[in-house]
């Protein structure tokens, strides 16, 4: 296996382009995907202030180090979720990393700061912890971005992730959803605008990029995540991709190019919405989801992942 650019020794193929690289071309390749999307999606400028959500995990850190290798300014962001070992080996790969770097990284403990953490909030609530996850990270991210001053928060979401997410809305038809499903979401309402630059990058890919670059980020994946549906999702679409290499992507971004728009309409987040009472963030009631669901679960006795994961 011979690299495409150089002719050395390649260390990895990438079915869907036709294409080997060693290391260094690998590299450059990822950078080349990242800037790609930037600039076809006109997600990031030079004189932007970004700042990248990262969970220790291989995609975020990636992305933080694509963004900061291309000349942008990136600081980092970490959501301490309470998730027992879990959480503490996150918060150290992602602190490890910025140390390393001298990058910027915020910490936000939902515990110390808010009073709750998932597991305790998946116990009251009964429902799947990424219910409460989600929408948790989604108002804290949304929130630092703002009062940081940031012009753009960033994702690690990768190509896999986001036609896993596709295929599943599709198979519902939720079309409101739909709308949403974009690399770049603009800024609007109350809310930041937020980007994907990973989104012509598999997880294959973000891994073998750490690998390369001697990147130390949690391989363990969230031990609450096993009921969750993208992961079927996931699979089925690597089936299809090992049959037919390039499916992935022309499924995704052939969504973008001749679909997404037309479901801008279904998208409930365009309408005008009020303020929290609370916290001042964008609602559809006089709370926001965040506000309310603090009120319900923050001061609850702590329910400890482990007793969660057996009850399950
Ligand atoms: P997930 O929701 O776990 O699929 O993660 C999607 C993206 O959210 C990741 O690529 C990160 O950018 C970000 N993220 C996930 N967990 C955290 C966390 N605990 N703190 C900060 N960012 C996170
Ligand atoms: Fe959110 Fe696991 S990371 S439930
Ligand atoms: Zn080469
Ligand atoms: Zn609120």
């Amino acid at each position: 296996m011979k690299c495409r650019v150089c002719r050395g020794p390649a260390v990895i193929d990438i079915r869907r382009h036709n294409a080997n690289f060693c290391p260094e071309h690998f590299e450059r390749y990822c950078r080349q995907q990242v800037e790609r999307a930037i600039s076809d999606f006109e997600m990031l400028s030079l004189d932007d202030r970004a700042l990248v959500a990262v969970s220790g995990g291989k995609d975020s850190l990636a992305v933080w180090e694509l963004l900061v290798e291309l000349g942008y300014r990136a600081d980092g962001l970490y959501v301490g979720l309470g998730i027992g070992d879990y959480s503490d080996a996150s918060a150290s790969h992602a602190r490890a990393f910025a140390e390393h770097r001298s990058l910027e990284l915020i910490e936000i403990d939902l515990r110390r700061v808010h009073g709750y953490d998932i597991p305790t909030a998946a116990a009251v609530t009964r429902r799947v912890p990424c219910s409460a996850c989600g929408l948790s990270k989604r108002h804290l991210f949304d929130e630092a971005t703002i009062d940081g001053g940031y012009d753009v928060l960033v994702t690690g979401h990768n190509l896999d992730d986001e036609a896993a997410v596709l295929y599943g809305n599709v198979l519902r038809w939720q079309t409101e959803y739909l709308g949403r499903q974009l690399p770049v979401l603009a800024a609007g309402s109350g809310f930041p605008r937020k980007i994907k630059p990973l989104v012509r990058l598999t997880e294959r890919e973000t891994a073998a990029y750490c690998v390369i670059r001697g990147i130390d980020y949690l391989v363990e994946e969230c031990p609450m995540a096993g009921g969750n549906k993208h992961l079927a999702y996931k699979e089925a679409l690597n089936e299809m991709e090992r049959r037919s290499p390039g499916t992935k992507s022309d499924f995704y971004f052939g969504f973008l190019r001749r679909a997404a728009g037309r479901f801008a309409s279904d998208d409930p987040e365009r309408s005008d919405l009020g303020r929290c009472l609370s916290c001042g963030a964008p609602a559809a009631a006089e709370l926001c989801a965040f506000c309310r669901l603090t009120d319900r679960v923050a001061g609850a006795e702590p329910v400890p992942v482990e007793l969660l994961r057996t009850s399950r």
